[in-house]
C-alpha cells in the first residue's frame, strides 16, 4: 500500500450540537438540511469527488438517520419505480452507492479527537482524511482535494486553514505558520481558540484535515483539555513536534452551518446557486427588498 495514497475519510458526527439547540436535541445535526440535502451527504460528496473510496462515519446516540440516509431504501424505490419517477430514483439510488460506508459508534461525546481514535481499528496503517460535515465549503476544485494534492507531494499532515478575521480567531485553532509558497506553510505550533491578542496568525483551521496513522498513538496519549475533552489540536501539536506539518490555505466559499446564522446564510447561497429554485428564490429575495425599502421610506 503507498502512503501516498488516501483511501479513507472519517466523518465524525457524534458532537451533540448544542449550539443548534433544540433541534438537535433528538435530531443529529449532520441531517439538517442545506436546501434539499443533508450536511453530512455535502461531506461525502466532497470526499468521493476528492477520490476517498472509505467513509467511516462516527456516530452516537440519536444519529441513527444518518445510516438510514446512506443506506438503500427499498420501499421508496419501489414506489418511485411504480410512479414512473425515474429520475427521482436515480437519484436516490446514488445517495448509497456513493462509496463504502462504515459505522463506527462514539458511546460518549469525550471531543474531537476522540472520535477520530474511535476509526483507528478501521483505517489502520495509512493516511486519512478527517471531514467535519458542518463545515461546507462551496469550492471548484474539492477542499480536500486541494489538502490530499499537497500531501501527495510532501508526505506530511496537511492542515485546511482559511485566513479569518482577527476579532474571530478566539472561535478556531490558530496555527503559526512558516510561509513555503503561496498558499502553503509549514505549521510550527498552533493553539485552541486564542485571544486576538494571543493569536500567531489569522490562519484557522477548518475541518479538513489529512493525517498520518502517527496520529493515532499521539491520541490515546492525549489527556483531555478544554471542557474534559480529548482535544484534536492538542494531537496535532504533538505530532507537529514529531514530524512535517503543512497548512494549506482553501480555496473556496466556507460556511460554519453548525452555528445558527451560519446555517442560515448557507442556505441562502445554496437556494439562490439551486438550479430549479434560485430564479424563484432570488425573485422572492428581491421582492423582500423592495418591500422593506418602502417601508423605510414611509
Ligand atoms: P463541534 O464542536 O463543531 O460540534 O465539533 P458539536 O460538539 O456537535 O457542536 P456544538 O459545538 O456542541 O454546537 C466538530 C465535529 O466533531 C464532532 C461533531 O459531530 C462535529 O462534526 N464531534 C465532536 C464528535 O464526533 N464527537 C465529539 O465528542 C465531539
Amino acid at each position: 500500500m503507498s502512503r501516498t495514497t488516501v483511501r479513507k475519510a472519517v466523518i465524525p458526527a457524534a458532537g451533540l450540537g448544542t449550539r443548534f439547540l433544540p433541534v438537535t436535541k433528538a435530531s443529529p445535526k449532520e441531517m439538517l438540511p442545506l436546501v434539499d440535502k443533508p450536511l453530512i451527504q455535502y461531506a461525502v460528496e466532497e470526499a468521493v469527488a476528492s477520490g476517498i473510496e472509505d467513509i467511516i462515519i462516527v456516530t452516537g446516540r440519536g444519529k441513527r438517520a444518518i445510516e438510514d440516509h446512506f443506506d438503500r431504501s427499498v420501499e421508496l424505490e419501489e414506489n418511485l419505480k411504480s410512479a414512473g419517477k425515474s429520475q427521482l430514483l436515480h437519484q436516490i439510488r446514488q445517495i448509497s452507492n456513493l462509496a463504502n460506508f462504515c459505522y463506527v459508534r462514539q458511546s460518549e461525546a469525550l471531543g474531537l479527537g476522540h472520535a477520530v481514535l474511535c476509526a483507528q481499528h478501521l483505517i489502520g496503517d495509512e493516511p486519512f482524511a478527517v471531514i467535519l460535515g458542518d463545515e461546507i465549503i462551496d469550492a471548484a476544485v474539492p477542499a480536500l482535494a486541494q489538502l490530499i494534492h499537497v500531501y501527495k507531494k510532501r508526505h506530511g499532515a496537511v492542515l485546511g486553514v482559511q485566513d479569518v478575521p482577527k476579532q474571530d480567531v478566539s472561535r478556531y485553532g490558530i496555527v503559526t505558520p512558516k510561509r513555503l509558497a503561496a498558499g502553503l506553510h509549514r505549521v510550527q505550533d498552533m493553539v485552541e481558540k486564542p485571544s486576538p491578542s494571543d493569536a500567531p496568525s489569522t490562519l484557522a483551521v477548518i475541518g479538513r484535515y489529512v493525517l498520518p496513522p502517527e496520529i493515532f498513538p499521539i491520541l490515546r496519549k492525549t489527556v483531555p483539555g478544554k471542557n474534559g475533552e480529548i482535544q484534536l489540536t492538542d494531537a496535532l501539536r504533538e505530532l507537529a513536534k514529531k514530524s512535517p506539518m503543512f497548512a494549506q490555505e482553501i480555496k473556496g466559499q466556507r460556511h460554519d452551518a453548525g452555528d445558527k446564522l451560519g446555517f442560515l446564510i448557507a442556505t441562502v447561497e445554496f437556494a439562490l446557486k439551486n438550479p430549479t429554485l434560485g430564479t424563484d428564490f432570488n425573485e422572492y429575495l428581491l421582492s423582500r427588498t423592495r418591500m422593506i425599502t418602502n417601508d423605510r421610506r414611509k
